[in-house]
């Protein structure tokens, strides 16, 4: 559906709900979310994560969502209307979308791999998880030779591709469609998936770590980790929610969309960590949970081998990963493409197309320099100096650690001090529901909200600590 002023919009309340419910569960949840709530001590970490995504998820969405609505613009167009001394954290939001896809999308290419893999070839996988991954990596640990992943980039072209044909076909044409059928699959999967853990043997040493709340092991790195992911989980300051703000209704209730999207997304990571943490303790043992891509691909490789139906289960479970990290990526692409078509009037079709091209050669790049090829970023914190991470740990440290929480500080200040809580407010109540938690927003988005991101981006510049 278009509007009187030719802008997209989503075509339904539920098309909406579950397109920004895509957007934030992904890759985070799945993976991230349990080798962390595990590392931060199981329950402890849960209900540290659950007060952040409340005090300090909940209200930065409400702003974006509200920004996004108000202005009916994209990332950039969005802080030049209100305010153009801001215009920077639109173009952060817009550079940081920009570098986070680039490796999503090779992420997504390997997860396709790896569908296809649990099909065709289950056991070349258990017989070495290790060194099948590094395989798709571009690297022999048999005779120790690097070469250019093209199982990798040739997966990971299948998946820019299907994120290329949705983002043309448009808002509700593509996103919204696909994100009917894969939104409610990713419930199914994720269901099956559970029932399969709680049912097996040997997995309640793992549900009781979960669902115990001790808090001696919990540092003030704990808290930090527990407020990185949740801005990665929840598409927070990358000015995706605010692209996708800019798409609902004025008659749509933020405050309450706001509240369900962050609970979704809750309950999806929360779900992952009960299925994967008591897994993996049942099969390979505690100490082998873990996080990022090699846990992923390789670690839990171990557990559907020892699982009853290991194959058919790891099939579902990367299946899961599938449409967790498309509706994700799409997310990430759309905000992109609105601030190149809104602002430099380029068609969407065409910047589409550049754009997945660009995307295949960087991530390329990422992919190439997770084993096969020593090609080198540099970095520096107070902490170790001057270093040479592996260039694929660049990406993530310079979106993860500067950029996600420098844009989410500008828009925080933003709102909190600028355009002022009482406008957010007003474009909430716009539908005609009065925001009852009004004034509780507004001290959040002042103060809470501001300190606590100047503090994980401080700390993470000194200590060179990884949020995410
Ligand atoms: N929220 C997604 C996840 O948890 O994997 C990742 C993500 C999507 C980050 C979209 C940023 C974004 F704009």
């Amino acid at each position: 559906m278009k509007k009187s002023n030719g802008r997209a919009q989503w075509s339904s309340k539920i098309g909406f709900i579950l397109a920004a419910v895509g957007s934030a569960v992904g890759l985070g949840n799945i993976w991230k979310f349990p080798g962390k709530a595990y590392d931060g001590g199981g329950g402890a970490f849960i209900l540290i994560y659950v007060a952040i995504v409340l005090l300090i998820g909940m209200p930065v969405m409400l702003s974006e969502l509200a920004l996004g609505r108000n202005t009916q613009s994209d990332t950039v167009g969005t802080f030049r209307k209100l305010n153009k001394k801001f215009t920077w954290v639109g173009y952060i939001g817009v550079i940081v979308a920009f570098i986070i896809v680039c490796y999503y999308s090779h992420i997504g290419g390997w997860v396709l791999r790896y569908i296809a893999g649990y099909i065709i070839e289950p056991n070349k996988i258990f017989a070495d998880p290790k060194a099948y991954c590094y395989n798709m990596l571009g690297y022999s640990i048999a005779d120790g030779s690097s070469f250019i992943p093209w199982t990798a980039i040739i997966f990971a072209a299948i998946f820019i591709a299907a994120n290329a044909i949705i983002i043309i076909k448009g808002v509700e044409g593509g996103i919204e469609k696909f994100n009917k059928v894969g939104m409610p699959a990713l419930f199914a999967i994720l269901i099956i998936l559970l029932v399969r853990v709680i049912t097996m043997d040997g997995t309640g040493e793992g549900l009781r770590y979960m669902m115990t709340v001790d808090f001696s092991n919990v540092t003030f790195d704990t808290l930090l980790t527990a407020l990185g992911q949740a801005f990665y989980s929840l598409s927070l300051g990358m000015a995706i929610m605010t692209t996708y703000g800019s798409y609902v209704p004025k008659s749509e209730n933020l405050a309450k969309n706001t509240a369900l999207i962050c609970i979704m997304d809750t309950i999806v990571a929360l779900v992952s960590g009960f299925i994967v943490v008591p897994a993996v303790f049942a099969t390979v043992g505690s100490e082998s949970v873990g996080k990022g891509a090699l846990f992923a691909f390789v670690s839990l490789a171990g557990v559907f081998e020892q699982m009853p139906g290991g194959a058919f289960f790891g099939m579902m479970f990367y299946l899961l990963l599938f449409f967790a990290a498309l509706s994700s990526c799409i997310s990430i692409i759309e905000g992109v493409v609105a601030f190149l078509t809104e602002q430099f009037g380029c068609k969407r079709k065409s910047i589409t197309i550049w754009l997945c091209i660009a995307m295949l050669v960087i991530g390329s790049v990422y992919t190439s320099t997770q084993a096969a090829f020593g090609i080198k970023g540099i970095w520096f914190d107070f902490k170790n100096g001057v270093t040479y991470p592996a260039f694929c740990d660049f990406m993530e440290f310079i979106t993860d650690r500067v950029m996600i929480p420098l844009c989410a500080l500008g828009i925080t200040v933003f709102v909190g001090w600028f355009w002022k809580p009482q406008s957010a407010v007003a474009e909430v109540e716009s539908s005609g529901v009065k925001f009852k938690l009004a004034g509780v927003y507004g001290f959040l988005i002042k103060y809470v909200v501001p300190v606590s991101i100047t503090v994980i981006l401080a700390v993470s510049i000194i200590t060179g600590t990884t949020l995410s």
